[in-house]
């Protein structure tokens, strides 16, 4: 029987690259194909330990050039394909929103035409739960499949945009697709532009934590290696044309989270600095997971295992991250932050 041909779109940033490696390992009868146009974002380096596996494939290329991908498409036959690239920080979609619209919007409609063309087994988009909007902070409300899509910053329209698209492709042509949105995740090789790699990197540097506003919105954590368990069942088991939410009931005030690092590292809280809030900060996010733990997912860890992984991989790693805070990262730290 010949190798099913799994792409997965983005696969040298943060969550992709967690897939890339979970999937490799666990699934060696298929051939993985990381599809990456490496921005800012994308690093190869991650891939060093795996990129002589007979069944791992990078292929270069930009999801957005209908002329690159559609031949690729005709010429590889991809059984299933997850998709991850985007450009996914939302206060780089607040300063710079354009090449969102780009990425997250075009590049979503032109892999979804490729994978029509070819006619694919499985197209899983990967979103998140910002497009729901924020949620107030009663603990008792979460966000649902059902939840109107309500995005407020020019990220989160951005994936509600691409999941809007991605639910017409399967009513219209009907593709056999999945929807997953899943809330923050945090781990191994998480770009240090985000809340807590940001934290674990700086308070190992002895430098001034920006905490926006007063702290107190509510994110909820999930481990990307709990989100890579979900895409994988959502991939095998999902019901066409539904969405997934993902998520663990780990939430945390960010201040809460930041004060948790320093703890772990044995800092001291004076490392703390209020900054101006972010624009149209939302309040909370929180995720319902029933409908995907009927599927059958369990996440694995809770957010203090999790945290307390993550925090010793950055210590045994510190050569990764010093490595990408070097570089074209110190020019757009210093832009977006005044400390
Ligand atoms: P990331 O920014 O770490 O990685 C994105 C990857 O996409 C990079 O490797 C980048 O080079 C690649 N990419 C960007 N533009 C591209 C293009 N035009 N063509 C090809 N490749 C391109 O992102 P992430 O945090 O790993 O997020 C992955 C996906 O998961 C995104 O779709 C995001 O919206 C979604 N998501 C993220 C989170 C989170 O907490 N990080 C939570 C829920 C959903
Ligand atoms: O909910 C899923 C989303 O989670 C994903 O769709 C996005 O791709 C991902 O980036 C993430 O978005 P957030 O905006 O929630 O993540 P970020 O790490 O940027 O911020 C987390 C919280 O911390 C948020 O309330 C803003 C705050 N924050 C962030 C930074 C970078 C700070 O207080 N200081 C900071 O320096």
């Amino acid at each position: 029987m010949p190798k099913k041909k799994v792409l997965v779109t983005g696969g040298a940033g943060f969550i992709g690259g967690n897939f890339v490696q979970y999937m490799i390992h666990k699934y060696p009868q298929y051939d993985i194909y990381n599809l990456d146009s490496l921005t800012y974002a994308g690093d190869l380096t991650k891939h060093r330990e795996i990129e002589t596996k007979k069944n791992y494939h990078f292929i270069k290329a930009d999801i957005a050039d209908r002329e690159q991908i559609i031949p690729l498409f005709v010429q590889e036959k991809f059984d299933y394909v997850v998709h991850f690239a985007a450009e996914s920080h939302v206060d780089r979609s607040i300063t710079d929103p354009e090449v969102f619209i780009r990425t997250n919007v075009l590049g979503t409609q032109v892999l979804l035409d490729a994978s029509k063309h070819i006619g694919v087994t499985k197209f899983v988009h990967v979103s998140t739960d910002e497009v729901y909007g924020e949620l107030d902070f009663d603990p008792t409300t979460f966000f649902t499949e059902e939840t109107p899509i309500q995005p407020n910053s020019p990220y989160s329209a951005s994936k509600a945009s691409s999941d809007l698209l991605v639910r017409a492709y399967h009513e219209t042509y009907e593709l056999p697709v999945n929807i997953t949105r899943c809330s923050n995740n945090y781990g191994p090789y998480h770009f240090p532009e985000k809340l807590i790699p940001l934290t674990i990197s700086r308070i190992l540097n002895d430098q001034k934590v920006p905490v926006y506003g007063d702290g107190k919105n509510i994110r909820d954590w999930l481990h990307v290696i709990d989100h890579c368990t979900a895409i994988d069942l959502v991939m095998h088991e999902g019901i066409n044309g539904e969405v997934y939410n993902v998520g663990g009931h780990n939430e945390q005030t960010n201040l809460e989270v930041v004060k948790t690092i320093i703890r772990a590292l044995g800092k001291s809280d004076d490392l703390i600095e209020f900054v101006k809030d972010r624009l149209g900060h939302d309040k909370r996010y929180a995720i319902d997971p029933t409908k995907l733990e009927k599927l059958g997912w369990k996440p694995t860890y809770t957010f203090e295992t999790g945290i307390d992984q993550t925090i010793q991989w950055y210590l045994d790693n510190k050569e990764w991250w010093e490595h990408i805070i070097s570089g074209e990262y110190q020019s757009y730290f210093e832009k977006q932050y005044s400390i």
